[in-house]
């Protein structure tokens, strides 16, 4: 159960894997793209995960028309308004909204920093006067390579003073962190934070790496921890948040089942782990389902899903009196 005393915070959320599979249809049709259905169920099982996918790049697959519909920059700042919308509805007060705009800009040869500006732009106007807080991650997609990162790294910090972080996302097996030291230092430079998809795909090494070469702070995902004794340890002592996203886990075939996710043993262990959703559209369930269904399931007790809320405020990218203000 969500502890209704404590903020609700979400902070792994893709705004671009969070896009309604109405607003494909409405953008597909505007921008005459040729989506393989005119209706929304006949939609959905492109757009949506129906039974879990093989791989975690079989599971990325499903937020491809999502993009692909985004034919301008309205486009963009659509879909950020309507994100605001989603976290509204689920009585948010803070979530952390992540994004990629080179794979954002790439179908319709949009500039990724004019995608970043109309996202900013989306999310600002859509908060103003509400009761929800949100801030901004950007992501660069390391499927498109070491220079296209590059390139979207530059996009992102022509806008550093509306980000809180930035974050590697994408196909951790072909382009291991190793590659992106360079990236990370102009992030740090910048005085953003990192928090970094490892130990989804890869094994726990990929954790290891993402915090001593990388700088991350956070980890999305981090399930390969469980397998390393001494980098349980390490996140602990260096407190170092773990942003779980259990429905996602099973639907990417990182873990065999909810029962069996590390989160449960993460939390007694004294790690900052935390309760997220990754990719709400394309998962089919949104953060209501993390708490009340899946946390049950991954053996949570209310004690653990109340510490859970706790760790999200603590490890959130916020100042200390931004998190006051919260509570
Ligand atoms: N892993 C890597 N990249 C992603 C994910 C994920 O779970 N979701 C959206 N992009
Ligand atoms: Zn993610």
């Amino acid at each position: 159960m969500i502890n209704t005393k404590l903020p609700l915070l979400d902070l792994h959320r893709h705004l671009d894997g969070n896009v309604r599979a109405e607003t494909i249809l409405d953008l597909g049709q505007k921008f005459n793209m040729p989506l393989p259905a005119l209706d929304v169920e006949g939609l959905r099982p492109h757009v949506q995960v129906i039974d879990n996918a093989p791989n975690l790049m079989a599971f990325l697959a499903k937020l491809d028309w999502g993009v692909k519909v985004l034919g301008d920059y309205d486009a963009c700042r659509r879909i950020a308004v309507e994100n605001v919308e989603d976290a509204m509805a689920q009585n948010m007060d803070y979530t952390e909204l992540r994004f990629s705009p080179y794979y954002m800009a790439k179908t319709h040869n949009l500039h990724p920093q004019g995608v970043v500006e109309a996202v900013v732009d989306g999310i600002k106007a859509a908060t103003r006067g509400l009761d929800i807080q949100v801030n901004l991650i950007g992501i660069m997609s390391r499927t498109f390579g070491v220079e296209k990162c590059q390139y979207e790294l530059d996009a992102l910090l022509a806008f550093k003073n509306d980000l809180v972080a930035v974050d590697l996302a994408g196909d951790e097996i072909g382009f291991p962190g190793a590659l992106f030291i360079d990236h990370f230092k102009q992030v740090r430079d910048a005085y953003l934070g990192a928090t970094i998809h490892a130990g989804e795909a890869e094994g726990a090494s990929s954790i290891w790496q993402a915090i001593n070469e990388l700088g991350a702070t956070r980890i999305g995902h981090g399930v390969k921890a469980i397998e390393d004794p001494k980098l349980m340890d390490y996140l602990r002592d260096n407190r170092i948040g773990i942003e779980s996203c259990l429905t996602s886990n099973l639907q990417t075939s990182t873990v065999a089942s909810i029962e069996t996710h590390p989160l449960k043993q993460f939390l007694d262990h004294g790690i900052l782990a935390t309760i997220n959703t990754d990719d709400p559209a394309v998962q089919g369930v949104e953060l209501d389902n993390e708490f009340e269904k899946a946390a049950p399931l991954a053996g949570l007790s209310e004690s653990d899903i109340l510490q859970a809320q706790k760790n999200a405020i603590e490890i959130a990218f916020l100042s200390d009196s931004d998190k006051q203000a919260l509570l």
